[in-house]
């Protein structure tokens, strides 16, 4: 392989061009549109499950039923949209967790992305032989070795194994897996907990008998940012907030023009309801939260088991779907501590041209720099070192 190119990720049976999972975004800002234009351009175009429901007519009535029917119907489109790999990002934290698990699996997506967090149950939900041979592959979402080992000893003992992980560090957008403190601590950088997560996993293989790519995600802007995480050993990279500003992304106009906008110091952390930190742009809805105000709500479903519905400000699944509707008065936008650096509404096409130019940049400049020969891959990940 060429140095300058970006190498394929392989995860299961499914190889992709580019190393790009696109990070799945609740509520209802990764849907099928975003999914399939990412999946359409040769990477991972991945639907966020949490709260799709929220948008059907008779959700007050029926959330779970409405959650599932949405999310089927955001498969099948991005399916007709694409012929390319798509996967569905469902929180464990969810009360209706393992009913969107079944459905999801029912509709035999690629890939099943874990995250919020340990999907220790899932062997159980699935079926350990599902999980081995069922048709979608499972990617646990953790943010230390610790907690992938954990993951990895329990689906072992299961007669399984994770098919690639997603190692998510401090500078993510949305509810982050720090505690708040270890937010800016360089312990918890994504470029330290890359390789531990690696060294945890690699022993696995072994017994897998196959490879488990780990791919780097939080704050990764820029092709340079991508070959700088395969250099350290990730197989690939899952990158959200570089994507909410396309005229594919999902949300409403006004959501992507809240990212246009922002300065870096309007990305700040808050302290979500579900008892999480999470990093969002500041607005008045936050400050005004921020200072005391309750927003006034009515909890129709309790969608994540950890929230803490009767003492919280405000309700975090509606303040996310107003957001998503363009409505900020009532609401708040999640995004990555890089959301600030885009200038305008662009296409994915022309976002996954740009991190092509900058990661061939890099490259060309890392040849000059350490007078390598071109040809060297710069990919330490999965099958340069594990042997797979
Ligand atoms: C608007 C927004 C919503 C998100 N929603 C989810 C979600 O529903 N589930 C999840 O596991 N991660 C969620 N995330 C995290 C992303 O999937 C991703 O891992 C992270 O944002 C990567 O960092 P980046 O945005 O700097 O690229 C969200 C992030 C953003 C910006």
């Amino acid at each position: 392989m060429n140095q300058s190119e970006l190498p394929e990720l392989r995860i299961g049976p499914f190889t992709v061009k580019l190393p790009i999972i696109q990070g799945g975004m609740g509520v209802g800002i990764s849907m099928s549109g975003l999914a399939s234009a990412v999946a359409n351009e040769g990477g991972i175009g991945v639907i966020a499950a949490v709260g799709l429901g929220m948008l059907e007519p008779d959700f007050n009535k029926n959330f779970r039923e409405a959650n599932i029917r949405a999310l089927r119907r955001e498969i099948r489109k991005a399916r007709a949209l694409s012929g390319g790999v798509v996967g569905v990002n469902i929180m464990v934290a969810l009360s209706d967790f393992e009913e969107l698990l079944t459905a999801t699996a029912e509709e035999e997506v690629d890939l099943i992305l874990l995250g919020a967090g340990l999907p220790l149950k899932v062997p159980q939900i699935l079926s350990p032989d599902r999980v081995r041979e069922g048709a979608s592959r499972l990617v646990p979402i953790v943010s230390s070795d610790r907690a992938a080992a954990i993951i990895l000893k329990s689906w072992e003992k299961a007669g399984c194994f994770p098919d690639a992980f997603v190692v998510e560090g401090p500078l993510a957008g949305g509810h982050l897996g720090f505690k708040r403190e270890q937010i800016s601590d360089p312990d918890h950088a994504l470029e330290q907990i890359v390789p531990e997560v690696i060294r945890a996993v690699r022993p696995y293989e072994q017994k897998a008998g196959r490879c488990i790519p780990v791919v780097a995600a939080g704050g990764i802007y820029t092709g340079e940012d991508i070959f700088r995480f395969l250099g350290l050993g990730a197989s690939g990279v899952q990158m959200a907030s570089r994507f909410v500003p396309t005229v594919e992304c999902d949300a409403d106009p006004a959501f992507k023009m809240a990212y246009v906008n922002a300065a870096k110091e309007d990305l700040m952390i808050i302290d979500s309801p579900v008892g999480l930190p999470g990093r969002a742009i500041r607005n008045r809805f936050l400050e005004e939260v921020g200072a005391g105000v309750k927003k006034p709500f009515k909890c129709p479903w309790k969608c994540l088991r950890t929230c803490d519905f009767v003492n919280a400000p405000y309700c975090i699944g509606l303040a996310l779907t107003n957001a998503k509707l363009g409505r900020l008065d009532d609401g708040f936008v999640f995004g990555g501590a890089n959301a600030y650096r885009s200038e305008r509404i662009t296409s994915v096409h022309e976002v996954i041209q740009s991190i092509l130019a900058e990661y061939h940049a890099a490259a060309e400049r890392d040849v000059r720099l350490h007078r390598r020969e071109p040809e060297l891959s710069v990919a330490g990940g999965c099958g340069e070192t594990s042997g797979f």
